[in-house]
């Protein structure tokens, strides 16, 4: 629920726009630094999820690393301050260009996804001189019963390298004279809420591991991704429960002296922390439905048209004024010539008026980063708890 003062403040800005509470950012990610301490192990920010620089200075300056997917990504993170050593670059389609500047930025690693990208590392590598270090991102063909959009380490899945190739990506790791290598990397999939997916994927590091260190490889690194789903439902209960989390790969990973854990967690850690805030346009009754026409709509908050993903709608001006029982079904849509511009159906609300505020709850996460220019829309502005 926002506060009172939160509402009456909304009044006064023109919507649509993203509003962080910078606060709960900061209880979140203090609350995940808390939790890996005791076990040491490293935390990459995946900046896919919001590289809003306000976000990622909060990030930054808790100490965690940045997990980055393309040359955009490795160099705002480099401007906001991350430490080049504790930035990783993942990707399955890297361009030269990218690797190029990515090494010029001597990051810490490249979380290679084939073998001919390994080759093409190494070829640019040697080419200026550098070693680069890499880990090898494997597909564990583990199942994160998760949506299938959001699902990557299947066998069916474009992400990594298939344990069968792997004695093909071990010679050919030999061969690199300019390529270091220094571990292994997963990630199955986002928004995984049934953390015993996570003891599944532990079997499937400690299976691979073995199997390297089998043939002589030292790994310094085991990268088990990110994925931690958050409430949806209930944005209220705020904070995951990243100490179950942890406690899992304490528990079930085989980790050796001397090695370093890494996690790349995205969405846990800045999902709750944002609401896009939304004037209503228009009330529509009609005979089978009944609309509220909001000034947001899927170009700034692309997630339910994408996924039919659910963010719980609040209506802020309406909500605590009537009963809670008095309530209308009503179909809460955007102002996008598509009809898959629809934030939630029968939604049942309080009666909605033009003008009344809505919050679209939990959309810190792959939400501002996806807003699309789709109908020529103003680009989404950011309002921050500190600011009003
Ligand atoms: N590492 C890798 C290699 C990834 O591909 C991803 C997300 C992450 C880490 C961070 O995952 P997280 O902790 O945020 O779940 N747009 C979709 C989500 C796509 C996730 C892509 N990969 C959504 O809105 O649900």
């Amino acid at each position: 629920m926002f506060a009172d003062k939160d509402i009456s403040k909304f009044n006064n800005i023109e919507t649509p726009f993203y509003y962080y509470d910078t606060d709960l950012l900061q209880k979140t990610l203090q609350t995940c630094a808390d939790a890996a301490a005791p076990y040491q192990f490293h935390i990459h920010y995946a900046l896919k999820a919001n590289f809003n620089p306000v976000v990622l200075k909060q990030i930054k300056e808790i100490g965690f690393g940045a997990d980055c997917v393309s040359a955009g990504e490795v160099k705002r993170a480099v401007e906001v301050g991350f430490d080049n050593k504790k930035i990783v670059f993942a990707g399955v389609g890297k361009s030269d260009k990218e690797i190029n500047e990515a090494l010029d930025l001597d990051i810490f690693c490249f979380n290679v996804e084939s073998i001919q990208e390994l080759a093409v590392l190494n070829e640019l590598a040697a080419k200026k001189g550098k070693t680069a270090q890499v880990a090898i991102r494997i597909n564990p063909n583990v199942d994160a019963h998760t949506h299938h959009n959001i699902t990557t380490g299947l066998d069916e899945n474009k992400f990594g390298i298939n344990s069968w190739d792997l004695t093909e990506c071990t010679d050919a790791l030999k061969a690199s004279e300019n390529l270091k290598f220094i571990g292994i990397h997963f990630h199955i999939g986002s928004q995984i809420t049934n953390l015993d997916v996570y003891k599944n994927l532990c079997v499937r590091v400690n299976e691979f591991a073995a199997w390297f260190e089998d043939k002589g490889f030292k790994l310094q690194v085991l990268n088990v991704g990110g994925g931690l789903g958050i409430d949806y439902h209930n944005p209220d209960h705020q904070i995951p429960d990243f100490g179950s989390y942890f406690k899992i790969f304490n528990e079930f990973l085989t980790i050796k002296p001397g090695q370093e854990v890494h996690f790349e967690l995205g969405r846990a850690l800045v999902g709750q922390s944002a609401s896009l805030i939304t004037r209503v346009l228009y009330i529509k009754n009609g005979k089978k439905k009944n609309f509220v026409v909001l000034d947001a709509g899927m170009t700034e908050l692309m997630r339910p048209a994408l996924y039919q993903a659910y963010h719980k709608i609040e209506n802020l001006s309406q909500s605590g004024v009537r009963p809670e029982s008095e309530v209308v079904k009503y179909d809460i849509v955007g102002p996008i010539c598509e009809s898959t511009d629809c934030f939630g159906k029968e939604v049942e609300q309080p009666e909605s008026f033009r003008g009344d505020i809505f919050a679209i709850r939990s959309a810190g996460a792959y939400g501002e980063v996806m807003a699309s220019k789709y109908n020529l829309r103003d680009a989404i502005r950011s309002v921050y708890s500190y600011e009003i």
